[in-house]
């Protein structure tokens, strides 16, 4: 689903690499957790497997093609929703959708059978024809996702997708990413948040200062490592100093 080998990047002007040698890789179709606190470097691994940003070394492949070579064929396969939302606020979340739905070439007809789906399957229908910049934060992020989904990709990239919501928005978009992944599709996200990857997740990674810390099932960490839960986990292995 997703494997990582050595990867390098320093932005311009930057004192320090963001990544050092990145290096894992999650098997396929399961939920899987990129892990790691602030300035860890999840946003800018995401940013290459999305192409927004290029790696200075290294490679990256996504359902077994490479992220340079195959971008095309991969745009067509998943779905990515950035940490930031990526919404335009003055229009509604069906004028949004249209517009991001008609990007990805999906005729009117199904594309109206999907927003109104996911509308109603986010908490959303009734808030459908309001500009986004009317929304709460939770219903933004929410918003957000689905305008990842209308292609149904088989792969679904999610970047801090429950920052900033309400214990109901969160309950929400964790069940919607479960059952996501047993109608057959694979999940990557993004969290800081160790007690909601220890609960979701089949396989995790944890990353900090742009290094792969640890990598495996959750469980079978916390055993290895006698600790109780993936934040003890983490907390042993790298020591409890601000990131950032
Ligand atoms: N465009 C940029 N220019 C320069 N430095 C950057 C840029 N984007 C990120 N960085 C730096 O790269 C490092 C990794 O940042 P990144 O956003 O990938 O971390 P993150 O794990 O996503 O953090 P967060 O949990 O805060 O979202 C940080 O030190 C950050 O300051
Ligand atoms: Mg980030």
């Amino acid at each position: 689903m997703l494997q990582l080998q050595q990867l390098e990047k320093t932005y311009k002007n930057a004192v320090e690499p963001s990544l050092r040698g990145l290096s894992l890789s999650f098997s396929s179709t399961c939920i899987a957790g990129l892990l790691g606190p602030n300035g860890a470097g999840k946003t800018t691994t995401i940013s290459i497997l999305c192409g927004l940003v290029k790696a200075d070394g290294g490679s990256a492949r996504l359902l077994g093609l490479d992220v340079l070579q195959d971008a095309e064929q991969i745009k067509k396969r998943i779905g990515v929703v950035p940490q930031s939302i990526a919404l335009y606020p003055t229009l509604t979340a069906v004028e949004n959708l249209q517009y991001i739905g008609k990007l990805y070439g999906l005729s009117s007809r199904l594309l109206n059978t999907r927003i109104n789906q996911y509308l109603q399957l986010f908490g959303l229908e009734k808030s459908a024809h309001k500009a986004i910049r009317h929304y709460s934060g939770g219903m933004k992020r929410r918003a957000n996702i689905i305008a990842s989904l209308l292609h149904e990709p088989e792969l679904l990239i999610l970047d801090e997708p429950t920052a900033g919501v309400d214990v109901q928005s969160r309950n929400m978009i964790l069940q919607f990413l479960q059952d996501y992944h047993r109608a057959g599709h694979g999940i990557v996200y993004t969290s800081h948040l160790l007690e909601e990857a220890q609960q979701l997740c089949d396989e995790i990674a944890i990353i900090d200062h742009g290094q792969l810390v640890v990598q495996g099932r959750p469980k079978e960490l916390m055993q290895n490592l006698q600790a109780s839960s993936l934040e003890q986990v983490f907390l042993q292995l790298t020591g409890s100093s601000l990131r950032d």
